[in-house]
């Protein structure tokens, strides 16, 4: 029987559920069995319970659940070759040489190394005798397929990641909850979005939320912004708005790399404003809670897509992502979309925010 690992990976992201659930049902219905590897790689490296296999049944009832009921971790070991040998050693005591993983750019990177690994690491097992030649021989290559677990929505090459519209929905929800007592007190929050580098969830979170200024790593404000952004919240005053809401993503700057803060923002209204202001920072709110209907039903179709990416591999097969483009499942080059991603944080570093946007939207072949 073919054998499926699935692991989730870095920071957890509501739907990871979903595509878990969609992996262990789509393998079963076509005939294989589904390990799960838990606490991330950590399992892997661990061996014993942290490698189990999953039934029909274990995976109900998780759907709705927001986090990944498997767990997940970012596990230093892993890093190193010893890490990786013990995870060989424990995946090919269960016969596992597939192996779907849900995380973030960095964890995808870390196992497409250990995809690249895994020939060598074989060797040495054999070598040293902690597998017979005849497993080392059945099993030379890894064969793996990702998909992005991320609240947000910061690798290129795909549309969606797993979790970014339920963080949108849960912050689109807490700006509401804010502008109702906002605008009793006549006061101005300024709210601290989440997105690491990326600018996705704070921007469509100001357009959903119809609030009055966001800061965003890519398109920092230029030199006198503290005017621009008073101006406007003054005029908004004065045309009767009752409250005033200023979106923080917690990775902007200003032209010259310095951070902008929810506090430093804050201090300027209370100032120069004369503002009552609050603020408030998200946190991880932001990624907990049930997924919303696109995060499950989009990881179901990925989860599906990911156990026939598998299944169909060959030692010499591209490894891919599997994600979305123009609102239909697509293979998408694992290494590509990571480099490619790291081309536009690059950019962002160096302060080339054009490049970052046309790098963001480069697309594979169109
Ligand atoms: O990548 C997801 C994310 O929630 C980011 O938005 C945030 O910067 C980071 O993870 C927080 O990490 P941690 O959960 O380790 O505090």
């Amino acid at each position: 029987t073919t054998r499926i690992g699935v692991l989730t990976s870095g920071g957890d992201a509501q739907g990871m559920n979903a595509a878990v659930r969609a992996v262990v049902r789509t393998g079963i219905h076509l005939g294989a069995e589904v390990y799960a590897i838990r606490e991330g790689w950590q399992g892997a490296v661990d061996g014993g319970d942290g490698i189990s296999r999953l039934d029909w049944d274990d995976v109900g009832s998780v759907l709705h659940r927001g986090g990944t009921v498997i767990g997940t971790a970012r596990c230093r070991e892993f890093r190193e070759r010893a890490g990786q040998l013990a995870a060989a050693r424990h995946l090919l005591e269960h016969g596992i040489d597939r192996l779907i993983v849900i995380g973030g750019d960095g964890s995808l990177t870390g196992t497409d190394e250990f995809r690249r690994n895994w020939p060598d690491l074989v060797a040495e097992l054999a070598r040293e005798g902690q597998i017979t030649q005849e497993v080392a021989d059945a099993h030379t290559s890894l064969m793996i397929a990702g998909l992005v677990g991320s609240i947000d929505n910061d690798l290129v090459g795909t549309d969606m990641t797993i979790g970014a519209d339920s963080a949108l929905h849960r912050i689109v929800d807490a700006i509401d909850t804010i502008a109702s007592t906002a605008a009793s007190h006549q006061r101005s929050f300024v709210v601290e979005v989440m997105g690491r580098h990326c600018g996705y969830l704070p921007l469509m979170a100001a357009i959903a939320g119809g609030c009055d200024y966001v800061f965003v790593p890519e398109d920092p404000p230029a030199d006198g912004w503290e005017d621009d952004m008073c101006e406007l919240l003054r005029s908004g005053r004065a045309a009767g708005r009752r409250d005033s809401i200023v979106l923080v993503a917690e990775g902007a700057h200003d032209r010259h790399g310095t951070p902008i803060t929810a506090t430093q923002v804050k201090d300027l209204l209370a100032e120069r404003l004369g503002e009552d202001t609050r603020v408030t920072i998200l946190g991880h709110v932001q990624r907990g809670g049930s997924p919303s209907a696109y995060d499950r039903w989009m990881s179901t179709l990925l989860g599906y897509a990911a156990v026939q990416e598998v299944l169909e591999a060959t030692p010499d097969s591209v490894p891919h992502i599997l994600g979305v483009r123009h609102n239909r499942i697509a293979q998408i080059p694992l290494v590509e979309a990571v480099q490619q991603t790291r081309e536009v944080a690059r950019h962002v570093e160096r302060q080339d925010y054009e490049a970052a946007v046309t790098a963001r939207g480069a697309s594979f072949g169109e």
